[in-house]
This record gives structure tokens, C-alpha cells and sequence, in this order.
């Protein structure tokens, strides 16, 4: 039997045709035994189907009004009709009504709405049938799409790095740790480091790997685990990267609004404010030049400006969501805040030459959705990275944070344990750089200028499909609260 869609038929294309449809009762109303309106749900869109004694046979009029929330229909024949009083503008006069019904009548369907957000979060599987997330997850798709699409046509090459490691990129407490056949192993915050090492075969490369933090931050930005578009390229530097971030972000909300229109409206947005995306906006700051119509400000304009709106802030502060609100109000376009102080920023990061800065930008989207992408020129000066990386790991022991002092604490009296009587305080720094030389080799052959950046998918499509929080961006969302189901 060949099935019909209910997208075709709230495009118009069935209007006074006898149409086959299966799904799922969406909602449900019956009136004494003689009438039951059942809206059907086929994951293409929801119609109003009208069952009444005398169009439809006696046996499909009883099961449609016994019918529950949620129940399956198997099959289910009726001819469209425009209707300007049913949602979405047309109903299905319904002949046949046949009920999926493999274990016989099913229990109510514990959803109802209204529920609370632990409630909705424990029955995520059931919560799955919404129309909000279908739409969402059908943007994210395309999203997908788009990134290879894009990537395709720019001529990279997309490689899979392991996301089991035995190095910290991202460093601090933020690690899953996991035993790894009696060897210490951690979930990756990010495959930079391992896209690094593939530019000198494949010198344009990108990955769509998940990324795990354990971050404790339970704000509506941050997932423990999150998907990472990230890349890496030869011979670029840091502004060389920013252009081509901001023809990624254009490519992808340019997509978006004009692919996932009727999606967008689901979710009540305008699909105008993305096509806007990447258009010069006079006054935010950009040039009228493309990849460079996202407005950049240096770290230190950024702080000044914050104290101007009256911000306590001091040079060397890392940002709050306060001030990325602040800076990024009413825009249309993201901003980059770009030579951050290299002491609040990751070890590899390229120093800027004669300050104490790093070339560097953070891609923040408009009015407060925070940060989208984190990217930088790479160091090539083994030196100053090994200087850095054990300055930041011995600056965890003094850190303002429990949890980084405690990870300190258990990394040096690990490697103490394991070095036993040759335990100098130089021999346990020398053992804490070892994870990282063969990232260090990639500088001492052949090493090249070059850049890379990770963008949150889940960011993203949250600025995008302009919802409250991150966790709706994933079927099956990863918070420190929740693991189930
Ligand atoms: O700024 P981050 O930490 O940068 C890196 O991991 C670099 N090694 C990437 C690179 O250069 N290849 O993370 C990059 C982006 C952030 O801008 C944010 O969009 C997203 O990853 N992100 C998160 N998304 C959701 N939940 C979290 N907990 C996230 N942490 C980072
Ligand atoms: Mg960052």
C-alpha cells in the first residue's frame, strides 16, 4: 500500500482526493459515540481528521473513538477537504480507521503537558513525538548538510579522529576521565590537536566528532557532551580563520532560512532574521566586504567598552554572560572579540608578538547567545607551549575552583606515585609534558603556520532556531544532572 503525506496535503496537492495515511493520534476528542476528531501525526506534519457515523463504517467509528492519545494508526483512509477552521487549513473525511494495536489496548499516555521540565526530561522518549523537536532536530539535518556542503565545495577533507585520548586540550577539571585497559584515558573536549597532525597530509581538513566537558556550569549554553564542527588549515593565520568562520556561519544560517522555513515558523521565528545573517549591517561595526561583515573588537576595546556600560571589569578578566549580553545586544551579526590575555587562554594558542596576548577570537553570537566558536593561530614554539602548559596545570593547585585543585592534587601525586624514589618536583613536570610530545613533533617537523577553530553545533542551532536552552538542540541531552534515558 502506498501512503500519502500529510505535508502534501497542507501543500494544497490533495485537495479533494481520497488519501491513505498513517501515524500517531496527536490529539484526540470525542463526542457521545458518533463523532471522534483525531489529529494525525505522520512525522511529515499534523492534519485534523474528522471520523463521523455514516462517512466512515461502524468498526473504524468505535476504534477512532476509543482511540488514545498516542496510539498508532495503521492505516487510514478519508478524502481532503479545505477547511478554514481546521488548523493548518484542511481536514480528512475519514472512511476507514484501522488502530495498530499489537498488545492490545494501551495504558494513557503519561504526557500531558504541563508536567514540569524534570518530568518532561525523565520521559525524554515520549517527549520525542513533539513537533517543537522534530522541527528542531529536521534544522539540525540540514545544519549537517550544509557543513559538508560547504566544506565540499572549499576543498577539505573530512577526517574522524578518535574521541579516546590521552591528552588534555582544553585542559582543567573539565575531563572525563575513564580507565582505558589500565591506562588513563579521557573522553575528548575537542579533536584540534589530532586535526593538527593531519594539515601536513591533508592540508584543509574537518571533523564533526562529540566533545565531553564535564561542566559543572548548569546554564542553559553548556552540555556535557556536544557536537564539534571543528577545522584546521595550513599556511592560515588567525584572520586568514576569522574570514572564513564568518563564510561557514553566512553559508549556514543562508541555508537555513531559506531551506527550513516552515520549520523556523513552527518554532515561531522569522525565517527574515537569518536570511539577514551575514548581510552588512551598517553601524554594527563590520565592512561592507565579504568575510569581513561580522564586526571584530580587540579584547582590550571589548573591556573598555564594558566599563563604559558601567561593568566592573579589569583587563585580564575572562567574560560572564552579563557582559556578552551587553556587548552583543540588538545586533544581527555575531562579534568577534579577538587577542585575548594569553594567561586565560588554552596553552597552543600563537603569542601575539611583543604583548602579552595570543592571536586568538571568540565568535559570540548576537543579543547574549554567547560564545559560538573559539579559534586561534597556533603556537609553533614548543618552548613557550611546555612553559604554558605546566604554568596553567600548577596554577589549578591555587584555583578559586575545588574540583581543579583536587584534579592537580591526584595528577601530581599519580605521576609522584608511579615515578616512586626519582619523584624530583622536575621529573614529575617533565612526566606531565610527556602525553604531549607527539603533538610537540608536529612543530619540530615541518611545522607550518597555521589555524583552526571549533564551532558548537548545539550553539548554533539554539541561536538559530532562537530557543531558551541547549538541551532541545539534542534528542538525548548530557547535563551533570541527567544521564537517563
Ligand atoms: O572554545 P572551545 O573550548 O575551543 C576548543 O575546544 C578548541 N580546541 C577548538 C578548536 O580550536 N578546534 O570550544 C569550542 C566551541 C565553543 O565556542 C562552543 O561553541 C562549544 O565549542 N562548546 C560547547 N557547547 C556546548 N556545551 C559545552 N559545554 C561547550 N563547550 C564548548
Ligand atoms: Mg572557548
Amino acid at each position: 500500500m502506498q501512503f500519502d503525506s500529510v505535508a502534501d496535503i497542507l501543500a494544497g496537492k490533495k485537495t479533494g482526493q481520497t488519501v491513505h495515511l498513517r501515524g500517531w493520534v496527536h490529539r484526540h476528542r470525542a463526542s457521545g459515540g458518533k463523532l471522534a476528531f483525531v489529529v494525525l501525526r505522520d512525522g511529515s506534519g499534523t492534519v485534523q481528521c474528522t471520523v463521523k457515523g455514516g462517512v466512515a463504517d461502524p468498526d473504524s467509528l468505535a476504534m477512532a473513538v476509543r482511540a488514545k492519545l498516542e496510539a498508532s494508526v495503521s492505516s487510514l483512509e478519508g478524502t481532503v477537504a479545505a477547511d478554514e477552521r481546521a488548523p493548518g487549513g484542511f481536514e480528512v473525511k475519514v472512511a476507514r480507521f484501522t488502530l495498530h494495536e499489537p498488545n492490545g489496548p494501551t495504558g494513557d499516555f503519561p504526557l500531558r503537558g504541563e508536567q514540569g521540565t524534570e518530568f518532561e526530561l525523565d520521559m525524554r522518549h515520549l517527549w520525542l513525538r513533539s513537533t517543537e523537536l522534530s522541527a528542531i532536530l529536521r534544522i539540525k539535518h540540514r545544519l549537517y548538510k550544509a557543513v559538508h556542503d560547504f566544506y565540499d565545495r572549499e576543498g577539505f577533507t573530512q577526517v574522524d579522529p578518535s574521541v579516546i585520548t590521552t591528552n588534555a586540550c582544553e585542559g582543567g577539571s573539565t575531563l572525563f576521565t575513564f580507565d582505558y585497559f589500565g591506562q588513563t584515558a579521557y573522553l575528548s573536549q575537542s579533536a584540534q590537536m589530532y586535526l593538527e597532525g593531519c594539515i601536513f597530509g591533508l592540508p584543509k581538513v574537518y571533523s564533526i566528532t562529540p566533545s565531553f566537558r564535564a561542566e559543572k556550569s548548569r546554564t542553559t549554553k553548556h552540555l556535557t557532551e556536544f557536537h564539534h564542527l571543528e577545522a584546521e588549515y595550513a599556511w592560515w593565520n588567525a584572520e586568514d580563520s576569522r574570514v572564513h568562520q564568518e563564510k561557514l556561519v553566512t553559508y549556514m544560517a543562508q541555508t537555513i532560512a531559506r531551506e527550513c522555513a516552515a520549520d523556523l515558523i513552527l518554532l515561531k521565528q522569522d525565517p527574515a532574521r537569518l536570511a539577514k545573517i551575514g548581510t552588512f549591517q551598517p553601524g554594527e561595526g563590520g565592512e561592507d566586504i565579504d568575510g569581513k561583515r561580522f564586526p571584530r573588537i580587540d579584547y582590550s576595546q571589548a573591556v573598555d567598552r564594558l566599563k563604559q556600560l558601567g561593568f566592573h571589569v579589569n583587563y585580564g578578566d575572562d567574560f560572564g554572560v552579563p557582559h556578552e549580553k551587553a556587548l552583543t545586544e540588538g545586533k544581527v551579526n555575531p562579534l568577534f572579540i579577538c587577542d585575548w590575555p594569553a594567561n586565560i587562554k588554552a596553552f597552543y594558542m600563537a603569542e601575539k608578538p611583543g604583548t602579552d596576548r595570543v592571536l586568538c577570537s571568540d565568535m559570540m553570537g548576537p543579543d547574549g547567545f554567547g560564545e559560538l566558536i573559539g579559534g586561534s593561530q597556533r603556537s609553533e614554539d614548543v618552548v613557550s607551549m611546555e612553559r604554558r602548559l605546566l604554568a596553567q596545570w600548577k596554577a589549578m593547585a591555587q584555583s578559586k575552583d575545588f574540583d581543579d585543585r583536587r584534579q592537580f592534587k591526584h595528577e601530581w601525586e599519580a605521576i609522584a606515585a608511579r615515578l616512586g624514589e626519582n619523584a624530583t618536583d622536575e621529573a614529575i613536570e617533565q612526566a606531565y609534558l610527556k602525553p604531549y610530545q607527539w603533538y610537540f613533533d608536529l612543530r619540530r617537523y615541518g611545522s607550518v603556520p597555521h589555524s583552526g577553530f571549533g564551532l558548537g553545533i548545539e550553539r548554533v542551532l539554539r541561536w538559530f532556531t532562537g530557543q531558551e536552552h541547549i538541551r532541545d538542540m539534542l534528542p538525548y541531552p548530557r547535563t551533570p544532572a541527567r544521564a537517563y534515558p
